[in-house]
């Protein structure tokens, strides 16, 4: 029997009991005790899965529908040279440093699971449509020339010789050859894939509450009320990270949801190749990014609102996203629209993610990467594999404990106040 095969058996059993045995809570409990239980199967449950799992820990993820979640809506930039904002050198640190392992870790992946991930070493083009337009694309070239990156600043007639769909008005932009792509649902679909084949056993429910004992995490309750206890537990649920009942207010990651809506639309053959990189740009103040796909799925994102929980598609998330993709690529009316989507992406305070340990022994947190989830996922796996084998995380990732937001710690500071 295969890895996958005895993990799938073992999931089987839990829901209906036949392989629990009773405490004195008389709650069910899984038969097995896993060295880590990774609470949250999106990507960078996954990933922390996959790399502990790697490195030799017995590991159990509990979701509902591993593989889902934010990555299920995300277009896949992986773009720290155009997303680079005032205030986020730091992070900016962490995003290269992602984006460097990402070709090795894109080939693993696709190896171990067999699966096409869909990476684009593609680049990206972010162009200006107007003065104002120009104006902040020439600081942000100023900011990344300042910050050591390559980028270079292009003419209209340049931009639109690069990608001929552009629409005439362009006024120029950056061409940024190192910022590429990859398909989340693929990854997310691979790195299940690689769990499964790393003997990584999945619970397929919701967990409902973390367990805590002699101060010491012990795993969670699920939802049908299967105690699954764990070595340590990974709080990494993405927005609702927060939400998990019995977590110590001091040591609960203050994660909150930011919605985005993004649509997919589809290039006919008869029109490829429509565009061949990564276009973005800031229409009215707001970013819009078109990303087109080898499959010919072209993905056009997204809005950012606070509105808690919400993931209604409105008719205004989707006009304003088809006015300003329109302006920059007028073609795109032509093409098919093949889906509207709404997901969250978790947000932390500092617009930086939460790894490693918590303050509560036997919790870790990897959550809070707001825009960056896709383009952390190889640096979160190493990181939290590391600190799960170590007790410590690695040098690059030590800025991002979750010490810097408990109000009662030393290490109390975020990581930088964006601007
Ligand atoms: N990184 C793109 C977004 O979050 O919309």
């Amino acid at each position: 029997m295969s890895h996958a095969q005895t993990s799938r058996a073992q999931l089987s059993h839990a829901p209906d009991g036949a392989s629990t045995t009773s405490v004195t809570s008389h709650a069910p409990v899984t038969s097995h005790t896993p060295d880590v239980l990774v609470v949250g199967g999106g990507i960078i449950g996954l990933v922390t899965a996959w790399r502990a799992a790697q490195r030799g820990l017995s590991v159990a993820v509990a979701d509902a529908d591993p593989g889902g979640g934010a990555a299920q809506v995300a277009a896949g930039m992986l773009a720290a040279v155009t997303e680079l904002h005032y205030g986020e050198q730091t992070l900016l640190a962490l995003n290269l440093e992602s984006a460097r392992r990402y070709p090795d870790f894109a080939a693993e992946l696709s190896e171990t699971s067999g699966r096409d991930l869909g990476y684009r070493a593609c680049g990206t083009l972010a162009v200006a449509l107007d003065a104002d337009d120009r104006a902040h694309l020439r600081d942000l070239h100023e900011l990344q020339r300042r910050s050591g990156l390559d980028s270079a600043w292009l003419s209209g007639r340049d931009c639109r010789r690069l990608e001929p769909m552009l629409a005439p008005g362009v006024r120029g932009g950056l061409r940024v050859d190192g910022d590429h792509q990859i398909d989340p649902r693929r990854l997310s679909a691979a790195l299940v894939t690689a769990c499964e084949r790393a003997g990584v056993v999945f619970h397929r429910a919701h967990a409902e509450r973390l367990r805590v004992d002699r101060d010491r995490a012990r795993g969670v309750v699920l939802g049908d009320g299967t105690e699954v206890a764990a070595g340590q537990t990974v709080l990494a649920a993405g927005s609702r990270s927060g939400q998990l009942a019995g977590v110590p207010d001091e040591v609960r990651p203050p994660v909150r949801p930011v919605k985005g809506q993004v649509l997919r639309l589809r290039v006919p053959k008869a029109y490829a190749p429509f565009l061949s990189r990564t276009v973005r740009a800031i229409v009215r103040g707001g970013p819009v990014y078109l990303v087109p796909r080898a499959d010919g799925e072209l993905v056009v994102g997204a809005t950012t609102e606070e509105l808690g929980w919400d993931t209604t598609v409105t008719a205004g998330g989707v006009y304003e996203l088809l006015r300003d993709a329109h302006e920059l690529v007028p073609g795109i009316t032509e093409l098919p629209l093949t889906e509207t989507r709404a997901g969250l992406r978790p947000g932390s305070p500092d617009n930086a993610p939460l790894l490693g340990p918590t303050a509560l022994p036997g919790l870790l947190v990897a959550t809070g990467h707001q825009r960056n989830g896709v383009l952390l996922t190889p640096v979160t796996g190493d990181a939290m594999a590391h600190a799960l084998v170590t007790g410590e995380l690695p040098e690059e990732a030590r800025p991002f404990t979750p010490a810097r937001f408990d109000p009662t710690g030393p290490d109390a500071a975020p990581v930088e106040q964006p601007v």
